[in-house]
């Protein structure tokens, strides 16, 4: 059996590490890189550091607008798939780059296996909602992390190929974090930064959402984060430097250190020594929930409800008040953790059993 994977944003490279661990034993892989993130720190360093294997074919599609991008990744997906003739193409979470693998596959009839299937914010502005939805129509296997999920998938009448495996990045942090911890080069990216564990809040931020706001919208953030009483680390991803380099530039801010993006394993070990997390990231927010540091959601939804159990993760609005208020006042609770929602860390062997099982 032939499985050809199609990955491309910083996420999916994480994600795929795990899976692709499982998958080969048991299948070829053949693994696509369409190219929609490019920089050495949002690519290259994850396949170093996670071993993950060579992608066979890098797309080199890189930025553009959506229909560019996403238009560009299906021609050049569909020249793939002619060549490799694959019988399951798998695709992970909601970027350009699952919409574009999932529906080169589908009209090719080739069936689509989706990891992270059934998430919804109900908030159809967003691309990556826009993504996931279209993706899930068109799937084959859809795998979900969570009840929830599944749910989800229930209330649009999906319900065929329905498996509620668990969450991939719950496999990842549990692999990793002990590799990161144990390892004394990532653990001196404490010192580099000038912090100490325990004594500083982690920060990202890149959604369109976010950044749609302009300079306008990083200031009222950056002026909550000023006011904390620990510094902000913000490890910032390419999409908002330029507006948060001219926010500092405009209030010269003293509490935040901008640095730039990092590794997996380095951004493991900064998420576990943080105080809280402040994001707007979808899986920065669960890899708060899982290593027990309370987080602040800059959105006005998230898709991950389970983590909000307890206040162990807030909603705030892009408000300066908003966010201050609730990044010193929240206090999650302990007793409130719902146990194992997101798997017991065997996802990817079970969506790797699965597909194994194709056409045998
Ligand atoms: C994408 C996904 C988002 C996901 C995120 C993970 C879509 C629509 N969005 O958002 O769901 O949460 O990846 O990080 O697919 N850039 C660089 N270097 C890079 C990559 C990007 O400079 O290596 C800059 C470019 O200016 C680019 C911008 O970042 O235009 C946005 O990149 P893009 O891949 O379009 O979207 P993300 O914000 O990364
Ligand atoms: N991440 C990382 N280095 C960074 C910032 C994030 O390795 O400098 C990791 C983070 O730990 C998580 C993933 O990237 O595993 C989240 O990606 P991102 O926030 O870009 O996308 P989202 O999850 O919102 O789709």
């Amino acid at each position: 059996m032939k499985l050809l994977t199609v990955v491309g944003a910083r996420p999916q490279f994480i994600k795929a590490s795990v899976v692709s661990r499982a998958l080969r034993p048991v299948c070829e892989e053949v693994l696509v890189h369409t190219g929609q993130h490019y920089d050495r720190n949002m690519s290259a360093v994850f396949f170093e550091e996670l071993n993950i294997p060579k992608p066979a074919y890098n797309l080199g599609v890189g930025s553009g607008t959506h229909g560019k991008q996403t238009g560009e990744m299906l021609i050049k997906i569909e020249e793939v798939i002619f060549e490799e003739k694959p019988d399951i193409v798998l695709v992970y979470g909601d970027t350009n780059s699952t919409l574009a693998g999932a529906l080169a596959a589908s009209k090719l009839h080739i069936p689509v296996a989706h990891v992270e299937a059934g998430l919804r914010s109900y908030n159809m502005r967003m691309p990556e909602e826009q993504n996931r939805v279209l993706t899930d129509h068109i799937s084959t296997w859809l795998f979900c992390p969570t009840r929830t999920a599944a749910a989800n998938l229930k209330k649009e009448n999906v319900t065929r190929g329905v498996d509620i495996s668990g969450d991939v990045m719950l496999d990842s942090v549990l692999h990793f974090r002990k590799l990161a911890q144990e390892n004394p080069q990532k653990a001196a990216i404490y010192g580099q930064i000038g912090i100490r564990p325990k004594q500083y809040r982690l920060a990202t931020l890149h959604r369109a959402e976010t950044t749609d706001g302009g300079l306008d919208a990083i200031i009222r953030i950056f002026d909550a984060f000023e006011k904390l009483p620990q510094p902000v680390v913000i490890p910032i991803h390419p999409r908002t430097r330029p507006l948060a380099q001219q926010a500092i530039a405009k209030r010269g801010y003293r509490n935040i250190k901008l640095i730039a993006p990092v590794g997996y394993l380095e951004m493991l070990l900064l998420t576990n020594g943080a105080v809280q997390v402040l994001t707007d990231s979808g899986g920065l927010q669960k890899e708060a929930w899982f290593m027990e540091v309370p987080c602040i959601t800059l959105r006005r939804e998230t898709e991950w409800v389970e983590t909000l159990a307890g206040k162990w993760n807030v909603l705030s609005a892009l408000e300066t008040d908003d966010i201050y208020r609730k990044a010193v006042e929240t206090v999650p609770d302990p007793a409130a953790r719902e146990s194992m929602p997101f798997g017991d860390g065997h996802a990817s062997e079970r969506i790797a059993s699965i597909l194994s099982q194709y056409g045998v």
